[in-house]
């Protein structure tokens, strides 16, 4: 399979998906509404709505439609954008640069970015728990909105990244940032995968085998994140390079240095492949995509 058209393909579903669901700029809320709609719509890969659709055509019946997953993983992209306004906020990253546009609070101040998260990661819940929006079984629902709310909640998504910020310019040892990897990038890969299998009605164990490799590939993307900030290009990344370094992150290369973490980033994506073994054929997919995490250039 080309992992790239394959992507491509998946982007396009996510994409209108999108479209289709997000409010329009209009009514009395139009301007908060078009502050949503900047960042959303500003690019980005879909990497989690990817893999939320791709884990649960992986361990479906035929009866499972698109239809019934899309609403889980665009809420996660909705979630990962509101993350991304904030991570850019002057109190945390301070970047002016997103998706190859100015930052959201570059554009409309830091009031309308911090409301045009929280409304984000509202609106997200609404995807996923409005069953005129998501036909999933209401107890079906109820797994996915908790898998989501821990991953991206205090022990995970928003946990990390208060790690992240608040040793800028410390020292930090290894399992520190093992954890701050693990919480402000992995929870919600491992999310996307999880969530996808629970859409598809997938049992404990194979739910089990999809967070290994979610685990293994969410430190993997952070691993490869931090690489690209040390050695890509503002324009190349379409958001600030060498940032990192600047605020004293903690990252792989700043623990490691830039050949040792590229081994571990690779050691981590094998690590998500072997953990889909049982999964034969039908774990090609997510396979690639692992590789494609270690390989990208943005
Ligand atoms: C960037 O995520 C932030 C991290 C968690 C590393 P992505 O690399 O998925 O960003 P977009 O969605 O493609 O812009
Ligand atoms: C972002 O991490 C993580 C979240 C937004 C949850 P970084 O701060 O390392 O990512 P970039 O480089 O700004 O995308
Ligand atoms: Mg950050
Ligand atoms: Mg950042």
């Amino acid at each position: 399979m080309e992992i790239r058209t394959y992507l491509r393909e998946q982007k396009e579903i996510v994409e209108r998906a999108l479209a289709d669901y997000m409010l329009e700029a209009c009514g009395p809320f139009a301007e908060h509404i078009s502050t949503l709609r900047y960042s959303l719509f500003a690019g980005g890969k879909r990497i989690r709505p990817i893999l939320c659709l791709t884990a649960a055509r992986m361990t479906a019946g035929p009866e499972l439609t698109d239809q019934d997953v899309l609403p889980t993983a665009c809420a996660l992209e909705c979630i990962h954008t509101y993350s991304l306004i904030h991570d850019d906020l002057p109190a945390m990253d301070d970047d002016a640069l997103r998706r190859g546009k100015p930052t959201n609070h570059a554009v409309y101040g830091e009031a309308a970015a911090i409301l045009a998260g929280d409304a984000l990661q509202c609106f997200a819940f609404e995807l996923m728990s409005n069953e005129e929006i998501c036909a999933l079984p209401a107890s079906t629902r109820l797994k996915i909105i908790t898998t989501i709310a821990r991953a991206a909640g205090p022990e995970g998504m928003v946990g990390g990244q208060f790690l992240d910020v608040m040793h800028e310019g410390r020292d930090v040892p290894y399992d520190l940032l093992r954890t701050i990897h693990a919480g402000k990038t992995g929870a919600l890969i491992t999310a996307s995968v999880v969530a996808g299998a629970i859409a598809a009605g997938a049992d404990d164990s194979r739910i089990r085998t999809l967070a290994r490799y979610g685990d293994n590939a969410g430190l993997a993307f952070q691993i490869a994140d931090d690489i690209l900030n040390v050695e890509s290009t503002s324009e190349q990344l379409g958001k600030a390079a060498g940032s990192d370094a600047a605020r004293g992150k903690a990252t792989y290369p700043a623990l490691f240095g830039l050949e040792e973490s590229r081994r571990m980033a690779r050691e981590a994506a094998r690590n998500a492949q072997i953990a889909l073994e049982d999964f034969g054929d039908r774990g090609a997919p997510l396979r690639a995509i692992a590789d494609y995490i270690v390989t990208r250039t943005r």
